[in-house]
């Protein structure tokens, strides 16, 4: 064995971590190989802080839960917010967006445990008609958005080990949805080593690490580290549009948005939705010491989530949706390490499928570990100038995340009909719906026929032959 080896495992023995090595004499060659390599990428003194911290200390999520306010955001013009802004910060996005400034951003490197969906989420087949999958959708969204302001608009996209290649093989096979494969970059985020409830790094298996993926906070080092920051800065970029996988009405790059925050010369500014009631499962976002931050909904205490104003409005309101636009240079503060402050980790119980002491595999029906994950909304109270801005539920939210029920395929697959049944209807096309506006057969309008209502009118009414409004209408 070569020193280094012996002293990684010396190193691993030293911390109380020597269980990772215990099968090591009865791997063959490579696989020994191929456990050091793993062993060599964890930092075995953050795991000892992360233990002491987060497992030992009591299971404790070590959220600062003093001096919370709600955080003031700008509100719809049919809100109470000043339309006259808004058209200013369209106009300001729209410029940034023909200069070629924007990038849209994609993190994509979640499990997906939840909706039970075996595959990368951004392959499940959202949309009512077609069946487009996710990445479908906002591939055409994107395409929509570079026909209309000229500009050549990269997406980059956060796998993580477990779904990197099935994700790119699957854009391969779709031909990048006319993208063009230049433009559209993939990156993995980095992985950390799951433990037991004492704290002891799981084995996978004999020869192998349970590692996880770190969070969607990992994308700040990731985008430094892959080289997308350094690709960005080269094409000119300087404004990141970020948004989660599971959402297929996110607007993924959205002028207002992007104006408010160019404008206000913020580090990083975030949408905002009213919540629908106390318990949604949404982050909130508050104002702490001056600064923004968002408490998680499994962190914030029923007195607060319950909490009223005298005009009977939930005092925390506004839920946040995970949609970002980020400044890159902030972006190469916080994940470049150096001056950067890091992310706090989180700590989040899993079931982990692990062996036991006879090295067999386990399969466990609870939660036997803890994984450890950083957040991406940690990153706001670092931000100077940070905006936030209301969209409205029904145009940007019904994101898929359970198999059954609130937040799944089928609410998904409604809303997205809803909103284009309200299209239809502003129009003037006469539709008869249901009470949620929900009509009584399907249909499709593709990003790429029309990405707004606005957009949608205009188009309809250019329309010389209208097709009939009739079951599984696709409008392309
Ligand atoms: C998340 C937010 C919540 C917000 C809600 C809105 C967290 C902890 N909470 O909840 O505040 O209100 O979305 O929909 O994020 N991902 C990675 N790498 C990872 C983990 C996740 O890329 O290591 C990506 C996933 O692919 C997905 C997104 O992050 O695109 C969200 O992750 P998920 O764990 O599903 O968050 P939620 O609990 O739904």
């Amino acid at each position: 064995m070569s020193t280094a080896s012996t002293d990684l495992i010396d190193a691993f023995n030293a911390a109380g971590q020597g269980q990772v090595f215990k099968w090591y004499d009865q791997l063959k060659p490579e696989e020994q190989q191929a456990l050091l390599e793993q062993a060599a990428q964890i930092d075995l003194s953050e795991v000892a802080e992360l233990n002491d911290t987060l497992v030992q200390g009591g299971g404790g999520h070590g959220v600062d839960l003093s001096d919370l306010k709600p955080a003031p955001y700008i509100p719809l013009p049919d809100k109470g917010g000043d339309a006259k802004s808004w058209a200013g910060a369209i106009a300001t996005g729209e410029e940034a967006l023909r200069a070629g400034r924007v990038a849209a951003f994609t993190v994509a490197g979640g499990q997906g445990t939840r909706l039970g969906f075996d595959g990368p989420k951004g392959t499940f087949p959202v949309t009512p008609v077609r069946k487009a999958t996710l990445f479908q959708v906002f591939a055409e969204k994107i395409l929509a958005a570079r026909q209309r302001y000229g500009a050549p608009i990269p997406w980059f996209i956060m796998t993580s080990t477990i779904n990197h290649e099935p994700t790119q093989a699957f854009f391969e096979k779709h031909k990048f949805f006319g993208l063009g494969e230049d433009t559209v970059m993939f990156f993995r985020q980095g992985l950390m080593p799951a433990v037991d409830y004492k704290g002891k790094i799981l084995l996978a298996d004999k020869g192998e690490i349970a590692m996880t993926p770190d969070g969607h906070g990992g994308s700040l080092r990731a985008l430094v580290r892959s080289g997308a920051t350094k690709r960005m800065a080269e094409s000119g970029i300087d404004t990141i549009s970020y948004f989660q996988v599971d959402n297929p009405l996110v607007h993924a790059v959205d002028p207002a948005f992007i104006g408010f925050h160019l404008q206000a010369k913020s580090d990083m500014s975030s949408k905002m939705l009213p919540k629908a009631y106390p318990k949604e499962k949404l982050g909130h976002f508050c104002e702490q010491r001056g600064r923004h931050v968002v408490i998680e909904y499994s962190d914030m205490p029923d007195t607060l989530t319950d909490r009223r104003r005298p005009d009977g409005q939930l005092a925390f309101l506004a839920g946040s949706i995970a949609i970002h636009v980020l400044d890159r240079a902030f972006v190469e503060r916080m994940g470049g390490g150096g001056t950067g402050a890091s992310l706090p980790f989180h700590r989040a119980d899993k079931k982990i499928a692990t062996i036991n002491a006879t090295g067999n595999p386990v399969k466990p029906q609870e939660p036997n570990g803890v994984k450890f994950e950083m957040f991406v909304f940690d990153a706001l109270p670092f931000a100077e100038n940070p905006v936030i801005i209301e969209t409205a539920r029904q145009d940007e939210f019904s994101p898929v995340k359970n198999a059954e029920g609130v937040d799944s395929p089928q609410s998904s697959r409604d809303d997205q009909i809803r909103q284009w049944a309200r299209w239809l209807k502003a129009a003037g096309v006469k539709l008869s719906c249901d009470k949620t506006g929900l009509p009584e057969f399907t249909l499709e309008v593709t990003p790429l026929f029309a990405d707004s209502q606005e957009a949608f009118v205009e188009k309809w009414n250019a329309l010389e032959k209208k097709p009939t409004v009739t079951d599984g209408l696709l409008l392309k």
